[in-house]
């Protein structure tokens, strides 16, 4: 370890967070005596009973609500003045102005002031009983002095970051040192391949840095950290969050949504460099003072009893994970889960896409002993924090599988027709969009406002688009049916098709290329490329494939790198130039029958060939 050990002795709260400690001391003191049993927050709302209720208020009156629970759940050095001041017109969202905190002071000080010696992170390293733990008076250390180094190195409040590590507490500190000082923090999903920048850091000056960080008095609509994301244009869009109402929707979320408690140990298995990490790896456990887990490994090494392994080991409480490792145990069967003690799993969450119902049922059945409740939680990037999922509800509210159900508090969804009206019915299926502002969501995309507006508020004027469809069954519940953009999911990693192709275009011998999505019996969706050479070029199509696959790798992902690429004459487009996307989804879904109609194509033999060509694939690669 490269802290010393029982070094929360020598931690000395700054002048700062001891002030705003004592704050949220006497508030939570003080509410203590007078809570609602369900929600503490909420105790001093007029008139709700029971959770239906609450939910209810949350939505009709959101800002009594958001300014109750932000006044409980976050530590504020200055109360905000005004709750909201939105326009989803003009994709204007702004909460709690007025009010100053540090994101950092709330998800590190205030717990090592009230309990040093409790473990904030367990990182599971890659070799299965390895894992290291880090109080919370050690994390705010290591956060400390990666601060004061920052600083020395120049950086100040209002600079931006980028943080590309492997996963390891370091880059958790590193997010919250960023946090302390002020500066904003945008985190690259890494490889191992970091392994050796992370080293050097490890081993420079560090250690003779001071272990007091005096945190940045910062605005609540400060900005916190962009996330880029893909988008279905070429360009990812890099996404902005604040401070203060996504660090409190991410705590609330954790909460309620995982029913977790004091002393729980929570176990989300996602990258940090993914929304879900930021999320439900850092901010929000941290922010409630839990225990949490920073999963280096993959679900199966060394074999497939990796999580339910680990599970029994660090006695996790609630495991939250993607339906695609999921399916890839199931096939792997029972015995690898049966092995190993379960017993403390309460809940058990799903993230990322749809989670078929064979998936469902198995982790709910086996990996749950059929006690746990399952929580299929639908959100975003853009949204900070789940937003539709079973729980909360009532203990014994039914959860239907693979649906995510139930709204959050203070979310409010709405399904839009072709026409861009509103679907009051149940029964129905439309465009997600959603009718109100919630503090986590997502401000602008970096450097590019219009764009956001673009994206996610013109298409529907004065709601905020989530690019899904969803239906709504007869009871109200909500159901994800997948992107309606050019947007395609692989093993719960969003990617444009356009960013594979913009990559793929790129190789010399290409004239060009349509990627489409293909359902993927464990990724979920698999990618398909199509692609069309320069005339009178010459290559073996295997050593080409080769070489695009090998682009896209190291330009994208791994992950993206096409599962089949075809090779073809011409591409099926419009008589206007555009290519049809949709007849290339039908051949490779292999639904020839739904391939509708043909006839504004410019050339309808194009079809025929693609078709042909699909064909030939399949019989040499198999399924
Ligand atoms: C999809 C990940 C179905 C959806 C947190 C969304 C889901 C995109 C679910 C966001 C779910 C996420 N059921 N689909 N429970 N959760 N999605 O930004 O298409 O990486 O728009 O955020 O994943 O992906 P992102």
């Amino acid at each position: 370890m490269w802290l010393p050990c029982g070094c929360t002795s020598k931690y000395v709260a700054s002048s700062f967070a001891r002030r705003i400690l004592a704050s949220y001391l006497h508030v939570s003191g003080r509410s203590r005596c007078n809570v609602a049993a369900f929600m503490p927050e909420a105790a001093g709302l007029e008139g709700v009973s029971g959770r239906a209720a609450l939910r209810e208020l949350s939505v009709s009156n959101s800002e009594s609500f958001w300014a109750a629970v932000a006044r409980h759940r976050l530590c504020w050095s200055t109360a905000f003045h005004t709750v909201q001041d939105c326009d989803l017109s003009r994709g204007k969202i702004k909460w709690f102005e007025g009010g100053k905190l540090n994101v950092s002071v709330n998800c590190l000080d205030r717990h090592v002031h009230t309990c040093p010696e409790r473990v904030a992170l367990i990182w599971e390293r890659d070799e299965k009983g390895s894992e290291m733990k880090y109080t919370y008076g050690e994390l705010l250390e290591m956060t400390c002095r990666l601060g004061n180094l920052l600083r020395r190195h120049g950086v100040k409040r209002g600079d931006c970051v980028t943080i590309y590590m492997p996963t390891c507490p370091l880059a958790v500190a590193s997010m919250l040192a960023c946090a302390r000082i002020g500066a904003a923090h945008n985190v690259v999903f890494a490889g191992f391949s970091a392994d050796a920048l992370a080293e050097r850091i490890r081993d420079g000056e560090m250690l003779l840095l001071n272990v007091v960080c005096e945190p940045a008095v910062m605005n609540s609509e400060d900005v916190l950290f962009l996330l880029y994301t893909s988008g279905s244009t070429g360009k990812p869009k890099g996404l902005v969050h604040t401070q203060a109402g996504y660090l409190l929707y991410a705590a609330l979320t954790h909460r309620y949504v995982f029913s977790y408690h004091d002393g729980d140990v929570f176990g989300c298995v996602a990258d940090i460099g993914w929304i879900t990490g930021h999320s439900y790896v850092v901010y929000g456990p941290l922010a409630n003072g839990a225990t949490t887990v920073l999963f280096e490994s993959t679900p199966i090494y060394p074999d497939p009893g990796r999580y339910w392994d680990m599970v029994e080991r660090l006695k996790i409480n609630q495991f939250y994970g993607a339906p695609t490792a999921i399916r890839l145990l199931l096939n792997y069967g029972d015995q690898w889960v049966n092995k190993y003690d379960r017993s403390t799993l309460k809940t058990l969450g799903s993230v990322g896409e749809p989670i078929n119902t064979e998936a469902w049922e198995w982790y709910h059945r086996v990996v749950g002993d059929g006690r746990c409740p399952v929580v299929d939680t639908w959100w975003q990037t853009e949204t900070g924090g789940i937003c539709i999922a079973p729980r909360p509800s009532d203990p014994d509210a039914e959860i239907v599988p693979g649906m995510a159900m139930r709204p959050f508090f203070g979310i409010n969804p709405v399904l839009m027709d072709t026409e861009g009206e509103v679907l009051t019915s149940n029964n129905t299926s439309g465009a997600l969009c959603m009718a109100q502002p919630w503090p986590g969501m997502a401000r602008t995309i970096h450097k590019d406002h219009q764009r956001f507006i673009d994206t996610y508020f013109q298409p529907y004027p004065g709601y905020f688009f989530t690019g899904d469809g969803a239906y709504r069954s007869e009871e109200g519940y909500y159901q994800i049916t997948g992107r309606l953009d050019d947007v395609i999911n692989v093993s719960g990693h969003r990617i444009g098709t356009a960013e594979i192709e913009d990559v793929v275009n790129q190789c010399p011998a290409v004239a060009e290329s349509a990627v489409v999505g293909y359902t993927h019996s464990i990724k979920g969706q698999g990618v398909y490329a199509f692609v069309v050479l320069k005339k009178g070029i010459d290559v073996q199509e295997a050593d080409l494939s080769r070489q695009l696959n090998g682009m896209v790798s190291e330009k994208i992902a791994k992950y993206a790198s096409p599962d089949f690429i075809q090779f073809a004459k011409r591409l099926p487009k419009t008589r206007s130039g555009k290519i049809m996307r949709r007849v290339l989804r039908k051949v490779v879904e292999s639904d020839l029958e739904g391939l509708g109609d043909l006839s504004t194509l410019d050339d309808p033999a194009a079809v025929q060939e693609i078709i042909q060509g699909h064909e030939k694939l399949l019989s040499k690669n198999g399924p």
